[in-house]
């Protein structure tokens, strides 16, 4: 039996509010938990949008009756709400702040850099600026931290071109940091049809997986990636597989056992995946510590990914029939045990939000 520090995993997509049979805080929460992931940092691209402290609100008071693991919620960064400094209570309540700066699913979109500048200039020093910013202007994203002199994270990397800027601007002493994805690592654009069974929106996900060669790239620097985080994006199989597929992945239940499987397969070391699944987000984020908190996990045991055994609510994986090894048995959660042997064992509401004071 192998024990870890809970899990941190930030960037998740738990659709509440809007898409709620997508997901919501409790399946998504739960699904975390039997993934043994201890906090889970919400991305802002829900409806409507959140944005402001209204829109803050209604995910925080939502998370808050149903959330079974800890959180924190983004505020997303949006053409006209880049007056941080007259909110600087939502901001500090908020995990940090979303920029998009590519195309995605949902409204919140940076087209122009003239509407990136004043959220680098407002947004409060102390909290995190994380960017969905794809090759170019990924590149642009890094100026702007540089020029703001401020830290920036950069979300679900995929390309060599990307890794390697990052490594340069590291180097050059630039304060960025970066997380990837399980399906980066393990599945390239060869793998679609095997994932598509006949149905191409399956294989859709954003950023799209990559060559082959940008697959060996992020094995090869893996000492410039600072997290693994799942980017879970629960779209159900009926959307996925309808004319308008929306793009996304559900990752929470597999990150650790295909983590675990590359442990074993000697590709990875025990102590990379303890820094980049709870030291370095944990750092990043600035989140609380989780007292008597730990998973337990049989490094041994063998089995296969089956995405009807899984909590969360779109039904399906894209690494369905893996055979993977290392199974969680247990998540303890602040000293009480949440999820054995695929059990839940806290109420929705058992979770905290990461931004408010242990008392
Ligand atoms: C995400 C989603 O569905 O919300 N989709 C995705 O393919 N990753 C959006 C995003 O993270 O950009
Ligand atoms: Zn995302």
């Amino acid at each position: 039996m192998l024990k870890l520090p809970g899990l941190i995993d930030p960037h998740v997509h738990l659709r509440e509010p809007g898409a709620i049979h997508k997901e919501d805080f409790d399946s998504g929460t739960s699904a975390a938990l039997a993934g043994g992931i201890t906090v889970v940092l919400a991305m802002p691209n829900t409806k409507p949008p959140i944005f402001d402290s209204n829109t803050l609100d209604i995910a925080l008071s939502a998370a808050k009756q149903k959330a079974r693991c800890d959180y924190g919620q983004y505020l997303g960064a949006g053409p006209e709400n880049s007056d941080w400094g007259n909110h600087l209570a939502a901001a500090s309540q908020s995990a940090g702040l979303k920029m998009y700066l590519d195309s995605t699913f949902g409204e919140l979109r940076l087209d122009d850099m003239t509407l990136w500048m004043p959220h680098f200039q407002n947004w409060p020093k102390e909290m995190p600026i994380v960017a969905h910013s794809e090759s170019r202007s990924m590149a642009a994203a890094i100026l702007f931290a540089a020029l703001y002199d401020r830290p920036i994270h950069i979300a679900h990397i995929s390309l060599k071109e990307e890794i390697l800027l990052i490594k340069a601007a590291k180097e050059r002493g630039i304060k960025v940091t970066c997380e990837v994805c399980p399906h980066h690592l393990f599945l390239s654009k060869d793998d679609i049809p095997s994932i598509s069974h006949g149905h191409p929106g399956r294989g859709e996900v954003r950023p799209r997986l990559a060559t082959k060669a940008d697959v060996n790239a992020m094995w090869e620097h893996m000492d410039v990636i600072d997290c693994f985080a799942t980017d879970h994006a629960p779209h159900t199989v009926a959307e996925k597989d309808s004319e308008n597929p929306p793009p996304g992945f559900p990752g929470l239940e597999t990150i650790l056992p295909l983590l675990l499987t590359a442990v074993h397969d000697k590709r990875l070391t025990l102590d990379d995946l303890i820094q980049k699944t709870h030291i370095n987000p944990k750092r990043i984020f600035n989140l609380p510590d989780q007292p008597e908190t730990w998973v337990e996990v049989d490094e041994d045991e063998q089995y296969e990914v089956k995405a009807s055994e899984g909590f969360t609510r779109c039904g399906w994986t894209p690494f369905e029939g893996w055979k993977v090894r290392g199974r969680v048995r247990k998540t303890v959660l602040r000293g009480q045990t949440a999820f054995e042997d695929g059990r839940l064992k806290v109420e929705a509401g058992y979770g905290r939000n990461i931004r408010e004071s242990a008392n």
